[in-house]
């Protein structure tokens, strides 16, 4: 079967903990809510590029529970071809608790469960089976499976792009097969040692990145926007102002924005201003990958 878009990663139950402020270390607080939504890297990404028009099948696992289950029907009902999703018998469907404070910032701690038990043999399977110009992956399923995954795109030329997250994830392996990367603050530190502050040192971090055989390189700065180094040249895009309510799954909203518009414009400065108006547009509302926005709600936005 042939894809545009083939999203390699992370299937999740999110317990969503919404609170005024965080707790402070050994308290006990009343929050405002407490809700379980559909997350996970691998399947935010997934529904991102679906939602933006493209045709993305999902490889990743998910346990054979009702969580699996109602996180399969989850996906199909937004479009994502689930038809390479396992279910293990062995391991759980991973669930993370993701914890939102009022200025929409989250801290969240996961268990990857399933996610952990794809191998290499699970990927190669996949990838005989299936065509696609694009691979997105992120490091947050076993690091075979990120391996494996990696190398067979690479055997049939598609293009590949690494979101490093999240920062605990992080391997050296994996930058080797990375046509692009697109990491966060955060995971540009933890990779390059560099804390981006602005404009300067994220070039220096992109700089770094470069050197470690990455040709194309977009680091986020949040509400300061992205850099995007290419072929030795630097160009900031600037974020969209919004009110930031809700900022879980941004990165990965922004991920499947660039795959889907680098398909279309083959310009990764393009495509970083489409998927900039797609974050932007997801960080401005509340809600998982249901605040994920659709192709004409981005146009939209552009044409104003
Ligand atoms: O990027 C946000 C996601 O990270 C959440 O949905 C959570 O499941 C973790 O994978």
């Amino acid at each position: 079967m042939k894809y545009d878009v083939v999203v390699v990663g992370s299937i999740n139950m999110d317990v969503i903990v919404d609170t005024p402020a965080y707790p402070a270390y050994g308290d006990t607080v009343f929050c405002n809510s407490v809700s379980m939504i559909p997350g996970g890297k691998g399947a935010n990404q997934a529904v991102s590029v679906a939602k933006l028009g493209k045709k993305v099948c999902l490889v990743g696992a998910v346990g054979n529970d009702s969580s699996g289950n109602e996180l399969i029907n989850n996906l199909k009902s937004k479009g994502v071809d689930t038809s390479h999703i396992i279910q293990s018998d062995k391991d759980g469907t991973g669930t993370f608790v993701v914890i939102v404070d009022s200025t929409g910032e989250n801290t969240m701690l996961g268990t990857k469960g399933a996610n952990d038990s794809l191998s290499t043999a699970d990927i190669e399977k996949v990838f005989n089976e299936i065509d696609a110009k694009i691979l997105l992956i992120q490091m947050e399923t076993s690091q075979e499976s990120i391996i494996a995954a990696m190398k067979a795109a690479k055997k049939r030329n598609m293009y590949v792009i690494l979101d490093p997250a999240p920062a605990d994830g992080i391997f050296d392996e994996a930058f080797k097969y990375a046509d692009l990367v697109t990491p966060n603050k955060q995971e540009t530190k933890r990779i390059t040692g560099i804390d981006v502050t602005d404009a300067a040192s994220a070039l220096e971090a992109a700089k770094k990145l470069n050197e470690l055989g990455i040709p194309d390189v977009i680091v986020k700065m949040g509400e300061n926007g992205s850099l995007v180094y290419q072929n030795g040249k630097a160009t900031v895009v600037d974020a969209i102002k919004v009110k930031a309510v809700d900022t879980v799954g941004a990165g990965d909203c922004f991920a499947g924005a660039v795959a889907n518009a680098y398909l279309d414009t083959k310009d990764l400065v393009e495509a970083v201003k489409f998927a900039s108006v797609a974050a932007g547009i997801k960080v401005s509302r509340s809600g998982g990958q249901d605040s994920i926005p659709t192709l004409s709600e981005v146009q939209e936005y552009l044409v104003k």
